[in-house]
């Protein structure tokens, strides 16, 4: 055992607030450490028994994923502190830390902890405050980094689908920017019924990816077919119908895109139950098919077609409205139908078509 000495003691800045007297009293209880450079100081999923402060070095801490790979969460220095969760109870560490370079730790079991509780309960109390405060520190600055890195994915993710819509519409000139147009409607539409239905930030994320990928199974469907300007033929109209089931085949395998593939399979059933391919009915069709639904036909009426003129806005509106409870869903209809009269979904529109018209002058599409 090796105590540490009073002036050690005060040199960490996790002590500096406390009194001579407490800081005594802590280094009796507590015990300093060398660790060499690489070593591994608490491994995950071992039982918790002592708490950490850096008096030092440097550490990481690092979290091993269910793929096997190990993050690094954090590095810490001179005066922060490691595993002291073990103050509380004995469940099984939920991180590894390692040295990165020869440190000297302060360490305090459970069990002298336990002890300065009865014996210096004040001072017990204290440190608990201390902790308390830099963990809520440390949570926050943890959750901000998470919420970054989501983003940075998200923004990769969404870059990585967009380059697949873009080679699917590059064989169908007349669906040029259909799929963009179609993702803001529904996004915009899932926004605006986000509080009624519970949706997260996460369903929202899975509404957009699925309706960018809703049509990728016409990958499957023959160009002879899909870009036949006539009227077509039953034998033809149901290689078309075939699309949703061939798009979730393609995806299936690709496990972080799961939560999308409803929205791929399920965006052409209809709510009374005649649509394909599963023919289900009312709510028994997700919600992102449901939306992706009505956005879908939405757009195709008012984009121009090689067999037939655009409609517009409120023609076509007055069309879905005549369906709903047929073909649409009348909450998911009503939704949309606010958002038209306010004028946004034209903004979104006009936004989209300016783009994709920059797009194809500087010939990315
Ligand atoms: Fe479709």
């Amino acid at each position: 055992m090796n105590r540490p000495n009073f002036d050690e003691l005060r040199s960490i800045q996790f002590f500096s607030e406390m009194s001579n007297r407490d800081l005594r009293m802590v280094a009796r209880f507590a015990n300093t450490k060398k660790h060499s450079k690489g070593e591994i100081i608490i491994r995950e999923d071992t039982v918790a028994d002592t708490f950490y402060i850096i008096q030092k070095g440097k550490v990481a801490i690092t979290k091993k994923f269910e793929d096997g790979e190990e993050m690094v969460l954090a590095v810490q220095h001179d005066g922060e502190f490691f595993g002291e969760m073990a103050l509380l109870d004995q469940g099984p560490r939920s991180a590894s830390a390692v040295a990165l370079e020869s440190t000297v730790l302060l360490e305090i079991s459970r069990n002298d902890f336990a002890v300065l509780l009865k014996k210096a309960p004040l001072l017990a109390y204290s440190m608990m405050r201390e902790l308390s405060a830099r963990l809520r520190g440390t949570g926050a600055l943890l959750i901000s980094e998470l919420q970054r890195k989501n983003r940075e994915l998200r923004h990769a993710y969404r870059e990585t689908v967009n380059a697949v819509v873009n080679t699917l519409e590059a064989r169908d000139p007349y669906t040029h920017g259909h799929t963009e147009r179609v993702t803001a409607i529904a996004k915009s539409i899932a926004s605006s019924i986000a509080l009624e239905k519970e949706l997260d930030e996460d369903d929202l994320f899975t509404i957009e990816i699925g309706a960018l990928l809703h049509d990728v199974g016409k990958i499957g469907v023959p160009d002879a077919v899909l870009r036949k300007p006539g009227p077509l033929e039953i034998r033809e109209i149901l290689q078309i119908q075939e699309h949703p089931a061939k798009g979730k085949h393609i995806l299936d395998n690709i496990g972080y895109l799961e939560q999308a593939l409803p929205c791929i399979l399920h965006h052409h059933e209809r709510f009374d139950g005649q649509g394909y391919p599963e023919q289900i009915a009312g709510e028994m069709i997700p919600l992102p098919g449901r939306i992706i639904s009505v956005a879908d036909a939405f757009d195709a009426m008012t984009s121009d077609r090689p067999y037939r003129k655009k409609m517009d806005y409120q023609s076509a509106f007055r069309e879905i409205e005549e369906n709903a409870g047929r073909q649409f869903d009348p909450e998911i209809v009503e939704a949309f139908g606010k958002l038209l009269k306010s004028g946004m979904i034209e903004q979104l529109i006009k936004a989209k078509k300016a783009r994709s018209d920059i797009d194809s002058t500087a010939g990315i599409a």
